[in-house]
């Protein structure tokens, strides 16, 4: 079987790119000249290439390997590389450390497919073809949100979902911590929220009807599992952006502490149905010491300049008839329960910003969350183009694109997932995040998308895996690369696809 060139095949595609005749061959004896600043990109290129290569790469002044920050590289912004490798000698060079980063997962898609075996593999040769390679991202932001909440995964799946993030060049690893059928962020003054939030007695076994599986499903993360989530993601030049649902989609924090809900004599279990729940935090005091108490610890455990609040899928149907919504009402002069939602927001949103971090909402309408926040529409590209028209950034996650817990195509086989639509490859590859008619200043607020992965039909990383490869290639070399044909995705996607077998990513045919 014809085997395209590594070159040829390379998910995203660099901005420019010139190959020449010749390779670099590592060796036992290639060294690192690692420049100051340089270090975490030397660590990254040894611990990816080890397992398999078993290449030492060890420092030395006048190591042919060369790996240099240079800050008058501006016109590389903060992720861009630059790197030419000749046959002597390779330089990976980058205004930021970032950008090397960057230029490591280049490197590991240049060497033979078997450098990405998690296994020694003997009698190849690690060559490089010859480039000169200039490399910079489209959009700054090119994301992938994983839903922890309906179905827990261990850290140890976790690191390895970083990782496959990272050899395609996305930069933000959006984590869905908490929802109606669990809670999995650990906060030591709030115990209760992991001890019982955290466990469900058992699951709908469908989107509908009243079939339940009758098997409790529980987890829970400890600060050390998440300190090392950040610092592995890090390493990787990805920042991991916690989501701590309000006022909606808190099931499993009422059930832990009911006095936080509108009926504070009720005793709730952890969700067991999958939709939307009509049980949400009250607009007491004790409300807001909570949002704040959780998001201490939250801000303490990620360093991510954003938070995201949730805010999406939230009945305002038990604030019409409690005594705090409508002390709030007189309080603010606020007319509905709608503007509630939004001040409520706006309450959490400026703790995080006391903080110095920037509070991120889904987006309902594309209108209705606070100044300043960052916004996730995912109903309707309408809701993006009026969100950044309003001055927001936006990052657009328009469901019929983006959403990889729907089936990636009508055929009879595919295994049963969210129910109500189909997103293929197609339509990720084809997707542009600024909405049609913005004009430039409102496109210019659009930082880019990121793709979506709701659990109640993803149970396992294996299904995690069938749903997300491959269409997160077609959503990274978008975001990454810019537009490209569809035939010339495909064709690199073919390649490509070796990469994740060698990888052992089940993913979809
Ligand atoms: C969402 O899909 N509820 C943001």
């Amino acid at each position: 079987m014809f085997t395209p060139p590594p070159q040829h095949t390379l998910v995203p595609r660099p901005t420019k790119s010139r190959f020449k005749s010749g390779h670099f061959t590592f060796t036992a004896d290639t060294c690192l000249r690692v420049g100051k600043g340089a270090e975490p990109a030397a660590d990254l290129l040894r611990t990816t290439l080890a397992p398999a290569t078993g290449l030492p790469l060890k420092p030395a002044a006048d190591g042919a390997f060369v790996l240099a920050v240079d800050s008058a590289l501006t016109g590389l912004g903060g992720e861009g590389y630059g790197l030419t490798i000749g046959r002597d000698s390779v330089l990976l060079r980058a205004g930021d450390v970032t950008g090397l980063l960057r230029g490591v997962q280049t490197i590991r898609q240049l060497l033979p497919v078997e450098a990405l075996s998690t296994t020694p593999r003997h009698g190849v040769s690690w060559a490089l073809p010859c480039a000169e390679i200039t490399d910079l991202p489209h959009r700054p932001w090119r994301g992938a949100m994983l839903d922890v909440a309906r179905h827990f995964q261990p850290l140890r799946y976790l690191l390895r979902y970083v990782d496959l993030l990272a050899l395609h060049k996305i930069n933000v690893f959006h984590l869905h911590l908490t929802d109606d059928q669990g809670w999995r962020m650990p906060v030591a003054a709030l115990p209760k929220l992991t001890e019982i939030g955290g466990r469900r007695l058992q699951s709908m076994t469908g989107p509908t009807g009243d079939r339940f599986d009758g098997v409790p499903h529980g987890g829970a993360y400890t600060r050390t599992d998440l300190a090392r989530l950040v610092s592995h993601a890090a390493a990787r030049g990805i920042t991991v952006l916690p989501e701590i649902e309000m006022p909606g989609h808190t099931r499993a924090a009422l059930a832990a502490y009911p006095h936080l809900g509108n009926h504070p004599d009720r005793v709730l279990d952890v969700w067991t149905r999958w939709g939307v729940c009509d049980t949400i935090l009250g607009l007491h005091d004790e409300v807001f010491d909570f949002c704040r108490t959780v998001l201490e610890e939250v801000v303490d455990v990620f360093p991510s300049p954003y938070i995201h609040l949730g805010g999406d899928e939230c009945p305002l149907t038990e604030w019409a008839g409690s005594p705090a919504a409508s002390a709030r009402l007189r309080e603010t002069g606020l007319s509905s329960s709608a503007h509630l939602h939004r001040w409520f927001l706006g309450q959490v949103g400026a703790f995080l910003f006391r903080n110095g971090r920037q509070p991120v909402g889904w987006a309902e309408t594309g209108t209705e969350l606070p100044d300043g926040f960052t916004v996730m529409a995912w109903r309707d590209p309408a809701h993006a183009l009026a969100a950044a028209g309003r001055g927001h950034e936006v990052i657009n996650s328009y469901h019929r694109a983006t959403y990889f817990d729907y089936a990636q195509s009508d055929a009879g086989d595919e295994p049963a997932g969210q129910p109500g639509g189909v997103v293929g490859l197609r339509d990720v590859h084809g997707y542009d995040p600024v909405p049609e008619g913005a004009a430039p200043e409102a496109a210019a607020h659009v930082l880019g998308t990121q793709a979506q992965l709701w659990t109640e039909y993803a149970a396992t990383p294996d299904r995690i895996e069938y749903l997300t490869y491959p269409r997160l290639c077609a959503l990274a070399d978008g975001s990454w690369s810019g537009p490209s044909t569809w035939a010339d995705f495909a064709a690199r996607l073919r390649g490509h696809t070796a990469r994740l077998d060698a990888l052992k990513v089940g993913r979809h045919p």
